[in-house]
C-alpha cells in the first residue's frame, strides 16, 4: 500500500515538471553594473571573461533557463547542454539567435523567446556565464 502511494506521487511529480516545461515565464534581468551596450545588436560578446557579468548571468540563467538547460547548466536530458556551446563568435551568434528568439517548431514552443523580456545586456551576461563553465571538447 505504501509503496504505491510513493509511485503514484513520484508520477504526479514528473507530471508537473512535465507541464512546467510549457508554461514558462521569462524573468528581466536586472543588469545594474554592467557597461550599457546601446540599442545595435552585437555579434560578439562584450563581457567575456567580466566578473560582474559572469555573476549577473549566474541567477539570470537559475531564473530562466534551469528549468530546461538544468541547474549549473549541467542539462537533464530536456534541452542541449550549455556548457558545449561553440566558445567564440559562432557561439556567440547561435547563442544569440536562440535566446533572442526561442525554438519554435511546427508551432510548438520547445524555448521561449526572450527579446521584449530581457536587455541585450541580460543575454550577454548569461552568456557571460556560460562561457566560464564551458567544456572544451
Ligand atoms: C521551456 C524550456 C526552455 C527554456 C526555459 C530555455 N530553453 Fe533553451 N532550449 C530549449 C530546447 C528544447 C532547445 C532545443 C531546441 C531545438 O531542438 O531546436 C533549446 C536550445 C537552446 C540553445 C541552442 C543550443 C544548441 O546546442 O544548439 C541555446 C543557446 C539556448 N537554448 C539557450 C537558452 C537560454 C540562455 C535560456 C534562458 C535565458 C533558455 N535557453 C531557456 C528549451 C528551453
Amino acid at each position: 500500500m505504501k509503496k504505491s502511494h510513493t509511485l503514484g506521487a513520484i508520477a504526479v511529480l514528473s507530471a508537473t515538471l512535465l507541464l512546467s516545461h510549457g508554461n514558462v515565464t521569462p524573468q528581466p534581468v536586472d543588469t545594474k553594473g554592467l557597461a550599457p551596450i546601446g540599442k545595435a545588436w552585437l555579434d560578439a560578446n562584450p563581457y567575456v571573461g567580466n566578473a560582474k557579468a559572469i555573476e549577473i548571468g549566474n541567477h539570470a540563467y537559475a531564473e530562466n533557463c534551469a528549468r530546461c538547460h538544468g541547474l549549473d547548466a549541467v542539462s537533464g536530458g530536456v534541452a542541449p547542454d550549455l556548457r558545449y556551446l561553440d566558445g567564440g563568435t559562432e557561439g556567440d551568434q547561435w547563442f544569440m539567435e536562440r535566446i533572442r528568439g526561442g525554438a519554435v517548431r511546427n508551432g510548438n514552443v520547445y524555448m521561449p523567446k526572450f527579446e521584449g523580456i530581457m536587455n541585450q545586456e541580460g543575454m550577454w551576461a548569461i552568456r557571460s556565464y556560460l562561457h566560464s563553465v564551458r567544456v572544451q571538447y
